[in-house]
């Protein structure tokens, strides 16, 4: 079978692991197949937090209920969906289109437009006031035209970054289960704590998950996977 596909199927969330370290090498290669997966307008909008010392593991597996994958686990991954990040982004994109010559003066200026536009969409304003404007402007031409809603109002926008995190959590537990490495996705933590743990801040940023990354233990035995049959979860049109 095809490598990737077998990576796919192998992965399992374990939930014991065996006390190894991690190496750096490991480690960068499966951050970096995380921020190869696709995000809405190439955005990137996610930040994540490597918690691989001890003294932090055990605080934050602590904010994880102590369960067992993050008590056991030799490194854990806070993955942050980031909706602060698109001025910086932005920045970052046209400096790198700066240094490279396929991109001509006219065509990044036309990126900058783009961008700016998409910043001033993406901005709720105080009180989500702006975001109440557009969503009213918006309704009324969807009236007549088709066209899809942008993410107006704060909530729309987490819900928006979230996405584009949860794929490069899923990229980063395939690569991890690659590299003979094995993790275990979490939502069972508490975000206000974990939050003020790693300084976030409540108007930009909102945890997604938590993974747990290590080595399966020899003595935990996983349970068959089920899943629901393929017709359960398709229609074909
Ligand atoms: C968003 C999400 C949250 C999850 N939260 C937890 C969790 O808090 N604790 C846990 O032990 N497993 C958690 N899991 C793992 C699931 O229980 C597991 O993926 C599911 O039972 C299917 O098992 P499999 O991944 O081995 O096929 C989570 C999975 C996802 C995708």
């Amino acid at each position: 079978m095809n490598e990737i596909l077998e990576a796919i199927l192998r992965r399992r969330a374990v939930k014991v692991f065996e006390p190894v370290e991690i190496s750096a090498e490991i480690r960068e290669q499966i951050l970096n197949a995380a921020r190869h997966a696709p995000s809405s307008f190439n955005s990137q909008p996610y930040r994540f937090y490597w918690v691989g010392t001890a003294k932090e593991k055990v605080a934050v597996a602590k904010l994880c209920m102590g369960q067992m994958p993050a008590e056991t686990a030799s490194a854990l991954v806070v993955a942050v969906a980031d909706i602060g990040s698109f001025a910086s982004t932005s920045r970052c994109q046209v400096e790198w289109m700066r240094s490279r010559s396929e991109f001509s003066e006219a065509k990044i200026r036309d990126y900058e437009r783009t961008a700016k536009i998409g910043r001033i969409l993406f901005m709720p304003g105080p009180f989500g006031i702006f975001a109440a404007v557009k969503w009213g402007l918006f309704w009324l031409v969807n009236l007549w035209k088709v066209m899809g809603m942008p993410p107006l109002f704060r909530r729309d926008l987490f819900k928006w970054a979230m996405k584009s995190t949860s794929l490069a959590c899923e990229n980063l537990m395939i690569a991890a289960e690659a590299l003979g490495i094995n993790t275990c996705p979490m939502e069972g933590f508490d975000g206000r704590r974990l939050s003020k743990y790693l300084g976030l801040s409540a108007h930009y940023h909102e945890i997604v998950m938590v993974i747990a990354v290590g080595k399966k233990s020899h003595a935990y035995v996983q349970p068959p996977q089920w899943r629901r049959p393929l017709d359960a979860t398709l229609t074909i049109l």
